[in-house]
């Protein structure tokens, strides 16, 4: 049986720090308001030639060198992302080129704030069906270029970012959760709330690449629900308790929702890596930072049960669970 282990990991993020204190000579906001409301202290932010491309291609070169592997080792590139370099052809052909690698095949995944989830389940998926060996899997946005910045509402919460692993397919040693890898993946979608979370431009509708709406009181209301019921899946589907569990990696929206959450689940805070406080909400880059983070930082550490879990635009939400 294969599994598929996580064997390198790296992130990049813009040279630009903004503190809440910025934000304050933009729009009608504090530092007080966004940290109680939020947790959120500082985001990075894209400057001149600084592109979703570019971060996420520094990104995946950290992740190699991490692995200690090159891209001749890589059979596919998988980006999340939901501010591409161009409307067409995927930002993943971009990030292959600048990478050097003509070989193997990439494409972009979009689910917004999910996107990493959805990306890594694509790559188990393939790597399990013996599609590739190794898959070079990142998460990278540039919010910052789809904010409205006369909207407090949503301009204090996003910042830039991007987050690499490199997927490996392994022989599983024993066959059950003892076992290195990703041990399931759980993915859900309901576009019945695309108007609560969305950009208002497009290529087929308006021509523009429009702007970021939230209707952030809606979202927050459902986003407990929907991250709490994919991470009880996951529980159920394995038979591991959230007693087990030594890593929480949550997407990094509000620190009120993941404190939430993970009350709810009944993980202890100190499990709980946060980073929104740094980056803010970098959407689909937020699980692979903040997973570098505790990985860089040495918590997360070989053989650790990880819990990732994302919910953001259509909506969409999923989780994985993995023996790292
Ligand atoms: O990654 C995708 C998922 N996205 C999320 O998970 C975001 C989910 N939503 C949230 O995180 C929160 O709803 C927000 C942080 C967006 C807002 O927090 P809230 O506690 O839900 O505040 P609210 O929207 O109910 O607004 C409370 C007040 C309002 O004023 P009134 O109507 O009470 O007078 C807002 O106008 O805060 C005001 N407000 C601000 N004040 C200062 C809204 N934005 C700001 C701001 N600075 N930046």
């Amino acid at each position: 049986m294969i599994r598929s282990a996580i064997c390198g990991i790296g992130s990049a993020l813009p040279k630009k720090k903004m503190l809440n204190s910025e934000l304050e000579g933009i729009v009608e906001t504090s530092d007080a308001w966004i940290v109680q409301r939020t947790g959120i202290r500082q985001r990075y932010i894209a400057g001149e030639g600084e592109t979703t491309v570019s971060l996420g291609t520094a990104a995946a070169k950290a992740a190699l060198d991490n692995a200690g592997l090159t891209v001749a080792d890589i059979d596919c590139i998988i980006l999340a992302t939901a501010t591409p370099n161009h409307t067409f052809p995927a930002s993943a052909v971009e990030i292959q080129n600048a990478l050097g690698m003509s070989h193997g095949f990439a494409f972009d995944v979009q689910a917004v704030c999910s996107g990493f989830i959805f990306a890594l389940t694509t790559a188990d998926l393939y790597l399990k069906g013996g599609m590739a060996k190794r898959i070079l899997v990142i998460g990278a946005e540039t919010f910052s270029r789809i904010l409205d910045w006369n909207d407090r509402s949503t301009c204090v919460l996003f910042g830039d970012g991007a987050g690499a692993v490199i997927l490996e397919a392994i022989e599983s040693a024993n066959g059950d959760n003892s076992d290195r890898g990703i041990l399931v993946c759980k993915q859900r979608s309901d576009g019945a709330f695309v108007d609560k979370l969305y950009v208002d431009g497009g290529p087929s509708t308006t021509q523009t690449t429009g702007h970021l709406r939230m209707e952030g009181r809606e979202v927050f209301k459902h986003a407990v629900g929907m991250i709490t019921d994919v991470v009880d899946d996951c529980f159920s589907a394995t038979g591991i308790s959230p007693s087990e569990l030594d890593w929480f990696v949550p997407h990094q929206a509000n620190k009120r929702i993941i404190d939430a959450s993970a009350k709810k689940l009944g993980i202890a805070d100190e499990k709980v890596v946060i980073t929104v406080d740094q980056h803010g909400n970098t959407s689909a880059a937020s699980v692979p930072l903040a997973l570098a983070v505790a990985v860089n930082d040495g918590r997360i550490k070989k053989g650790d049960l990880v819990m990732l879990e994302a919910m953001g635009g259509g909506f969409t939400w999923g989780a994985i669970l993995i023996r790292w």
